[in-house]
C-alpha cells in the first residue's frame, strides 16, 4: 500500500525531456503507406469529400512517386478511376495488361524505382455493379470472381507491382493468387491481405474517388465483415497467413483499433491498418470548421495505430505527416 503522495505518475510528464525519455512508441515517415488515385484525364482533379486529396493524371503520377521518395515514405498504394465506358458486369478491364492501373504502376516504378508500389486486387473500379466481385443472378459469386482476381493480380505483377493487395474479401483468393504468382515465377512478389475488412460506411468518400459509389446497388455485406464481429477477424487473418500472405491488414482503422490490438497479440506477421477515406474526411471536415486542430488530430490518430501494434499505416495524411516527421 502506497500512501498519498508517494506514487505520482505526473513526475514522468513534467518536462518535454521526461516525456521523450519514456515515450513507448514513435511515428516516422517509414511507418506510412500513401494511397493515391489515378484517372484518365489530363489534370489534377480534387475529390470533394476528401479535402486536399486529388486524382493524379497518368502523365503526372511520377510526381507522387518522387515525392514519396523525397519524404521517406516507403510505399504507395494505387487506386484507379477508370473510364466508365470500360466497365462491365464481370470487370474484365481489371485483367487488361494495358489498363490504367498497369500503366500507372509502370510510370511510378520508372519515376522512383526505390519506392514500393502496392495495387488493390478487387473488381469494384471495373464493374458496372460497383461490387468487388462478379454478380450472377444478384449474387456476388466467389469462385468465378477469384479467377478474375488472379488474372488481375498477374497483370499488375507483370507491370511491376511490388505488393499485391487483395481487398475483395472473396474466400480462397490469397491461396489462388499465391499459387498463380509462384507458377508464373513471381516468387518475390509480396501479398498484403486486406484480411479483416469490414462492411463499413467509412468507405463513402473513397467510392466517390474511384467512381464506384454511384454504381453500387445495395451493400457489400455478403463478403465484407460484420462490424459486430471481432473473433471472426482473427480467423480471417489466420486463414490469409496460412494461404500465403506476407502482411496483414485491418480496415477501417480507428473504429477497429481493438481488432488491431487483438491481431497484434495473436499473430506473428507484419500488421497494417488502413485509416480509410471516411476517417480522413471526418478529421478534415472538423479541422476546416475550426472544431479540431488538423495537425494535432492527424498525428494523434496515426500514433494510435502504432500503440495498437501496427507496423505501418495506410493513410491519406501520409505526405503531410511525413513532412512534419521527416
Ligand atoms: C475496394 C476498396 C475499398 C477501399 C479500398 N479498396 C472500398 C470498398 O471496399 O468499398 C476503401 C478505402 C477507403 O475508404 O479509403 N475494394
Amino acid at each position: 500500500m502506497t500512501s498519498f503522495p508517494h506514487s505520482r505518475p505526473r513526475r514522468l510528464r513534467s518536462y518535454a525531456w521526461t516525456r521523450a525519455l519514456v515515450r513507448e512508441h514513435t511515428l516516422g515517415p517509414a511507418d506510412l503507406i500513401w494511397p493515391i488515385f489515378v484517372h484518365e484525364g489530363e489534370d489534377f482533379e480534387p475529390i470533394t469529400s476528401m479535402p486536399g486529396v486529388v486524382r493524379y493524371p497518368l502523365a503526372k503520377i511520377g510526381e507522387a512517386a518522387k515525392l514519396a521518395d523525397d519524404l521517406g515514405i516507403p510505399a504507395i498504394a494505387l487506386f484507379p478511376k477508370i473510364n466508365p465506358a470500360l466497365k462491365t458486369n464481370d470487370g474484365e478491364e481489371a485483367a487488361n495488361a494495358d489498363n490504367l492501373v498497369c500503366r500507372a504502376i509502370a510510370a511510378l516504378k520508372k519515376a522512383a524505382p526505390e519506392v514500393g508500389v502496392m495495387a488493390d486486387v478487387a473488381l469494384d473500379p471495373f464493374t458496372t455493379t460497383g461490387q468487388d466481385g462478379i454478380v450472377r443472378d444478384g449474387v456476388v459469386v466467389n469462385d468465378d470472381s477469384v479467377d478474375m482476381l488472379v488474372r488481375q493480380a498477374l497483370v499488375q505483377t507483370k507491370a511491376g507491382c511490388d505488393i499485391i493487395a487483395p481487398s475483395d474479401m472473396m474466400d480462397g483468393r490469397i491461396l489462388a493468387i499465391r499459387e498463380a504468382l509462384e507458377r508464373d515465377g513471381h516468387t518475390d512478389t509480396l501479398i498484403m491481405a486486406y484480411a479483416a475488412k469490414y462492411a463499413s460506411a467509412f468507405y463513402g468518400p473513397f467510392r466517390d474517388a474511384v467512381g464506384s459509389g454511384g454504381a453500387l446497388k445495395g451493400d457489400k455485406k455478403t463478403y465484407q465483415m460484420d462490424p459486430a464481429n471481432g473473433e471472426e477477424a482473427l480467423r480471417e487473418i489466420a486463414l490469409d497467413l496460412d494461404e500465403g500472405a506476407d502482411m496483414i491488414m485491418v480496415k477501417p482503422g480507428m473504429p477497429y483499433l481493438d481488432v488491431v490490438a487483438r491481431a497484434h497479440d495473436s499473430i506473428n506477421a507484419p500488421l497494417f491498418a488502413y485509416q480509410v477515406s471516411g476517417e480522413y474526411a471526418m478529421i478534415m471536415a472538423a479541422a476546416q470548421n475550426g472544431w479540431m486542430d488538423e495537425r494535432a488530430a492527424m498525428l494523434e490518430s496515426l500514433i494510435a495505430f502504432k500503440r495498437a501494434g501496427c507496423a505501418g499505416i495506410l493513410s491519406y495524411f501520409a505526405p503531410n505527416a511525413a513532412k512534419i516527421l521527416a
